[in-house]
Formats: C-alpha cells, sequence, structure tokens
C-alpha cells in the first residue's frame, strides 16, 4: 500500500456523494466538502481516497474488524465456499452453517442451539419473538413483557428500538411496539443521579432497581430482559461488583428469561472469554451476537440458545403453529458461516482472546495516566479492547463536556491520522465519550500512537 491507486478516485467521490446516504450522517457538510471514502486495508489501519494511512482505533467504526483487515484466508475461505454452495434456505442445513455452529456452541457452556440470521438487530428480533410465543405458548400469551435497559442500545429496527434505551436515537421514530419496558441502568460513575445509589454493593442496589419494575408490572407479565453485559454506545459502562449475578438471580426467580446482547461485545472484544457475559458467571437464555463474529468479512448475526428454550418449540409437534414460524433470506447465506470460522481459528492460532486481555491492560493504564494530566477525563472503563474515556466540564459535578468538544477531539484525532469513536446522538446531553476499540491484533505502538494522538487532540481542544 504505497497510497496511489488505480481507479480515479475523486469520480468515486462525486458518484458517492451524488448517490449514496451514509448511516447516521448529515449530508449538508457534503455540499461544500468530500465525504470519507474508505479505499483499502491492511492489518490495523485504513487508506481514504486521498492515499491517506490511518490508524483505525475503532475496528470499521463500530466494533467490528475484530482480526483486522486484508486477511487473505478469510477471503479464500469464502470464496472456495462460494462456487461450492453459496446459498440455501435455512430450513435446510450447510456445511459451514454445521460446522460453526458445533464450534461456536463448543466456545459456550449451557448452550446448545444457533439460529442464523444476518444482523444484530435482527438476531434480537429473534429472541423477542422467542420470548413472545412461549409467552402465548405457555402462559396464553400474559408473560409477553420484555425489559431493556435506559442507555442500552439493541438495533435500529421498529422493534429493536421499542427495546432501546437511547432517547436520541428513538426520537421521530416512535410509536414503537407496546409491551416493551424500561429499566434503569447500572453506571457507577454516575450513580449520583440515581435517587438512593448507596457507595457500597452498587451492583447489588442497580440489579434490586430492575427487581422493582418485575414487582411493579407485575412478574406474571415480564417473560424476558435483554441487556448488553457491557453497554456499547450508551457510554462503554462495565457492570459493577456483583450486579450480573443478581440480575441473573431476580430472572430465575420470576421465570424471565435472560438475553444478553453480545453484538458488540462477542467472540473476544473483552478480552481472556469468547463472550463478555462470561466474565460475569452467568448463563443467560439468549445469547445474540454479530459484528465480530466474521469481522465483517462476510454478514452474519446468530441468535444462541439453550436446549431448554429449544425443546418448548418442539414438544407438541401435533400443533401446527408449535414450531418458530421465522425465517431470514440472508441468515442461508454460506459465506457468513465459512468466514466466522476462519475467523475463530485466527483468533485461537494467533492467541487473540491473550492478546486483547493484556493490551486492554495495557491500554486502560495509558488512559489512566492521561486522566491524570487531563482533568477533562473523569472516568476511564471498559474491559479488553473495549474502551472509553468519559469527558466532562466539571470532575465535581460531572457535568458532561459540550458534545460538540467532544467531537473535536475527534477530528483532532483524525487530523493525526487516527480514527477514534465518541458516543453518538445516544443520550441526550450525554454523548460524551471517546470510544477505542482497536482490532484484536493491536500492539503496544499501536495502542502508544492513539494515547499520543489523544493526548495532542486534548491538548488542542482544552488546553
Ligand atoms: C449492542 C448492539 N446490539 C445490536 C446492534 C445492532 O446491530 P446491527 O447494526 O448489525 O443491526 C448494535 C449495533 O451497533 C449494537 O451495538
Amino acid at each position: 500500500m504505497d497510497g496511489t491507486f488505480d481507479n480515479d478516485l475523486s469520480k468515486i467521490v462525486d458518484m458517492d456523494r451524488d448517490h449514496v446516504w451514509h448511516h447516521l450522517t448529515q449530508h449538508k457538510p457534503f455540499e461544500t466538502g468530500a465525504p470519507r471514502v474508505i479505499v483499502e486495508g491492511k492489518g490495523i489501519h485504513v487508506w481514504d481516497q486521498n492515499g491517506k494511512k490511518h490508524l483505525d482505533a475503532v475496528s470499521g467504526g463500530v466494533w467490528t474488524v475484530n482480526v483486522g483487515y486484508g486477511r487473505e484466508s478469510i477471503a479464500n475461505a469464502v470464496r472456495d465456499q462460494l462456487i461450492k454452495l453459496n446459498y440455501f434456505a435455512g430450513s435446510a442445513g450447510s456445511i459451514p452453517g454445521a460446522m460453526f455452529s458445533e464450534r461456536l456452541i463448543s466456545k459456550m457452556p449451557g448452550m446448545s442451539r444457533v439460529y442464523y440470521t444476518n444482523s444484530g438487530s435482527e438476531a434480537n428480533e429473534k429472541a423477542f419473538k422467542m420470548i413472545r410465543q412461549i409467552a402465548h405458548k405457555r402462559y396464553g400469551g400474559k408473560k409477553r413483557k420484555i425489559l431493556y435497559r435506559d442507555r442500552d442500545y439493541h438495533g435500529s429496527t421498529i422493534g429493536a428500538m421499542s427495546c432501546g434505551g437511547q432517547d436520541e436515537r428513538n426520537a421521530q421514530y416512535g410509536p414503537f411496539s407496546p409491551d416493551f419496558v424500561r429499566v434503569p441502568h447500572c453506571m457507577e460513575y454516575r450513580r449520583h443521579e440515581q435517587d438512593g445509589a448507596p457507595d457500597e454493593n452498587y451492583g447489588e442496589w442497580a440489579a434490586e432497581q430492575i427487581e422493582q419494575v418485575i414487582l411493579r408490572e407485575g412478574p406474571d407479565t415480564v417473560g424476558g430482559l435483554c441487556l448488553e453485559p457491557v453497554t456499547a454506545g450508551g457510554g462503554v459502562i462495565t457492570p459493577p461488583e456483583g450486579y450480573l449475578q443478581k440480575v441473573q438471580e431476580i430472572c430465575r426467580k420470576y421465570d424471565i428469561l435472560l438475553h444478553i446482547d453480545e453484538v458488540v461485545c462477542g467472540v473476544g472484544r473483552t478480552g481472556k472469554e469468547w463472550f463478555g457475559y462470561q466474565h460475569y458467571g452467568i448463563e443467560p437464555d439468549f445469547v445474540t451476537m454479530a459484528k465480530g463474529v466474521a469481522s465483517g468479512y462476510a454478514a452474519i448475526a446468530c441468535c444462541v440458545t439453550t436446549e431448554r428454550v429449544f425443546d418448548m418449540f418442539k414438544d407438541d409437534a401435533e400443533d401446527p403453529l408449535n414450531y418458530f414460524r421465522d425465517i431470514s433470506t440472508f441468515g442461508g447465506c454460506t459465506a457468513g458461516p465459512a468466514a466466522a470460522l476462519e475467523n475463530m481459528r485466527i483468533i485461537e492460532d494467533e492467541n487473540l482472546l491473550e492478546n486483547t486481555a493484556a493490551m486492554g491492560d495495557y491500554m486502560i493504564d495509558q488512559l489512566r495516566a492521561l486522566q491524570d494530566k487531563h482533568k477533562v477525563i473523569g472516568d476511564v472503563r471498559g474491559k479488553g479492547l473495549f474502551l472509553g474515556a468519559e469527558l466532562v466540564a466539571d470532575r465535581d459535578t460531572k457535568e458532561p463536556v459540550d458534545e460538540k468538544l467532544a467531537q473535536k477531539v475527534v477530528a483532532e484525532c483524525n487530523a493525526q491520522a487516527v480514527i477514534i469513536g465518541v458516543t453518538n446522538r445516544s443520550i441526550p446531553g450525554k454523548n460524551n465519550t471517546l470510544c477505542y476499540s482497536p482490532a484484536l491484533i493491536a500492539t503496544k505502538d499501536h495502542i502508544d500512537e492513539m494515547i499520543a494522538a489523544t493526548d495532542v487532540a486534548l491538548t488542542r481542544v482544552f488546553g
């Protein structure tokens, strides 16, 4: 990669400006400036239309390219599979689908069934539908409410947004689907914003706030609880000690199915373990995953569940409605599981779970050192290579910085050819957390570069 490209990229940029509607983007600035077009990637770097090389500290922008760019072995696995069989509807099996399910389940004790689909939103919708169908089948339709937390995000469809705790993402897209009920979050750093939150045993207290909602709604009306083990776009929020264990205890007490959304955390992002929830010793009923499953080399998402849940859909074979009457056309694409198998092999053979844990520890220490230097950093948190630095105008009151300033820090990092992220149109007034999620192959040198760029950017913006 030397910054020269075969195509006339100015024409590509014109085509993009004229016809592509970018995700999550206000297009007015493109009337005068050029949109960014990413042209190539290798390892942890990408090149833009100007041939400029960037260090990608956000794995493709949204926590996705876990094993890095330019993996020929994944491309070859996909190519070979596409020539052999590109597609058949998911009502039949496929060789890579069967093989990946077996490999995946071997990493998930307690789980046993994989339902393939093609996006994180859709994987979550599958779990919602399964919970709803169980409610109809077992409880006359009554136990149909699904709880979700403030600040969590579960996808972009109207169903997933009905289960979405980010008010700025949801604004202007309602009305939403009924019987999704919001419960409080568990953000230790901002616990003073919750009435009565204690300094000690906050995790247990935060879980009990969910129980209060269950009792208010009536436990016989609540069928599921959906949450992110480490909240991503809502602020990179790790659960406080004891929280998830207590949440599981409450779910079991009231016969509520626990659905863990691992769309961001899944497949290595949090280091050491394959999944975020596995750090906390819980056994969910549903685990959904997408982004890192095949690192973006092919579209694949999975809704994984237990044999206990699966059995509920086959126990009465005489009833014509008693199976999961759902299909996802592209859930039958074989490129996804073929890429996912090779992705998993790479993570294992290159010891990327271990690297993620070690580099995550290194990076959080470096971010804490930055926090000592820049008083605008109020909190640093995360797990593995999934980290955030929350920017505040005042450390005592924890008043968030103006989000335009947080965005300026991102722009100043960009100017130094380091792409970092910031929470974006999620919580009103609180889109103030810088996000770092480099590929799991990141080295200390890469991390030093990200930290140095952030240091310069913070100095430029805040002095
Ligand atoms: C936690 C979480 N769940 C679900 C989704 C939705 O995934 P997708 O964009 O693949 O539909 C996202 C996307 O960012 C996410 O962060």
